[in-house]
């Protein structure tokens, strides 16, 4: 349903004391996202996961790489069908207060979309409000309670559950949730994630999860991958439980070290790894973007930048050698996912030195990969 083909973006930023540089946001991101199923990413603040949400709901364009949506190229279309296609997937932001206009009620909030969708597709304007009620009582609200409401007279969790509500509205076919729970209160937010599950069992949208919590990348996207993401590269991908169970990257290993999992959460483990140094923009270096924080960078890591491969590969394959500066050469990331299946479920990292290390407190054998 949503492929998406080595999606760069870099900013132009200007800041007071670091004068004039660019931000590389995404560097070459490359997922498939099938109709029912769910990819997760996860990495740190700035790793440009937002980005990439909006560049899926069209609301931030791209410098390089390919959207497709349902077979069609998007930038081969004219901005009236692109929005077509864009209608299909519709983003729920972290925010749900300023997601709604304080000043309707929910009723009127709901309306119009539902309104113009049923014009869209035949149906009869006028019942608009028996739609309303079915979505609400689907994202389970009390219809009759919530209508006349505004954002303001509502819990964090009801307000979250109304934006997931309007994003209903137009019969979407994708969800990007963009940490969709991190501004609601701790006793709402297994609802709202357990709603966010249901609505893939139930009504088969496919969901794009974004946050920086592997445990609820764990509960919500069960089933589905998991791709981490660090300065805007993915550095290891696969099936959500072979990545948090089997970690080889040694940024993965970090996350799952900072945070606990669901199935083990009272158990955080002994042997942690942790980031030695914090992150730092300025210092590009031409391997691997991991290489000023990592505990096991070798002089290799140093000027070879590693590119994705499958786990059982061995480190000589994981290494693109980097005159290329870190993340620039999207042609060659994309060559390395042609060779080892990329949209597949195949574990790989971007790694010279793979090692599985007992993190999340359960035993992993080391990776045939490992050094
Ligand atoms: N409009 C913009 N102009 C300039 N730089 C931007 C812009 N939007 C994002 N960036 C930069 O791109 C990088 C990625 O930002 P993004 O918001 O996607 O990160 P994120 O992973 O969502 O972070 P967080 O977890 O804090 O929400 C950051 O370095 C950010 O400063
Ligand atoms: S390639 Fe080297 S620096 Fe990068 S994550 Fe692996 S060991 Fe660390
Ligand atoms: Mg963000």
């Amino acid at each position: 349903m949503i492929e998406a083909r080595g999606i760069t973006r870099t900013y132009a930023s200007h800041g007071a004391f670091t004068g004039a540089r660019t931000v590389q946001a995404l560097r070459g991101v490359d997922f498939t996202l099938p109709a029912g199923g769910a990819v997760s990413f996860i990495g740190e603040s700035g790793c440009g996961k937002t980005t990439l949400g909006k560049i899926l709901t069209g609301l931030e364009t791209f410098d390089g790489g390919e959207l497709v949506v349902d077979g069609v190229e998007l930038s081969r279309l004219k901005p009236r069908r692109r929005a077509e296609y864009f209608r299909r997937i519709q983003m729920i932001h972290q925010d749900p207060y300023s997601a709604l206009n304080p000043t309707r009620p929910i009723e009127a909030t709901l309306g119009a979309p539902l309104r113009m969708r049923a014009r869209q597709t035949g149906a009869d304007p006028a019942k608009w409000r028996e739609r309303a009620s079915e979505l609400l009582t689907l994202v389970g609200l009390e219809p009759e309670a919530v209508l006349p409401k505004y954002p303001h007279q509502l819990s964090g969790g009801q307000r979250q559950r109304v934006v997931i509500a309007r994003a209903l509205t137009v019969d979407p076919q994708v969800l990007i949730a963009d940490e969709a729970v991190s501004m609601i209160d701790v006793s709402m937010r297994l609802g709202i994630l357990g709603l966010l599950r249901d609505l893939r069992s139930r009504l088969g949208i496919s969901l794009v999860f974004i946050t920086h919590d592997v445990a609820t990348a764990r509960y919500v996207g069960e089933g589905g991958e998991l791709h981490v993401i660090y300065r805007g590269e993915v550095v290891e991908r696969g099936l959500t439980d072979d990545v948090i169970l089997t970690p080889v990257h040694p940024y993965t290993q970090c996350l799952l070290s900072a945070v606990p999992i669901m199935r083990g959460l009272e158990e955080p483990g002994p042997d942690r790894t942790a980031p030695t140094r914090a992150l730092d923009e300025r210092s590009p270096t031409p391997g691997c973007l991991f290489e000023p924080r990592c505990p096991f960078a070798t002089e290799e890591c140093f000027t070879t930048h590693p590119t994705l491969v499958p786990l059982d590969a061995g480190p000589a394959s994981a290494a693109r050698t980097g005159e290329a500066g870190a993340g620039t050469d999207t042609a060659a990331n994309t060559d390395a996912e042609t060779d080892t299946g990329a949209g597949t479920a195949e574990h790989q990292h971007a790694c010279l030195h793979p090692q599985a290390r007992r993190v999340v407190g359960v035993e992993i054998e080391v990776g045939a990969a490992s050094t």
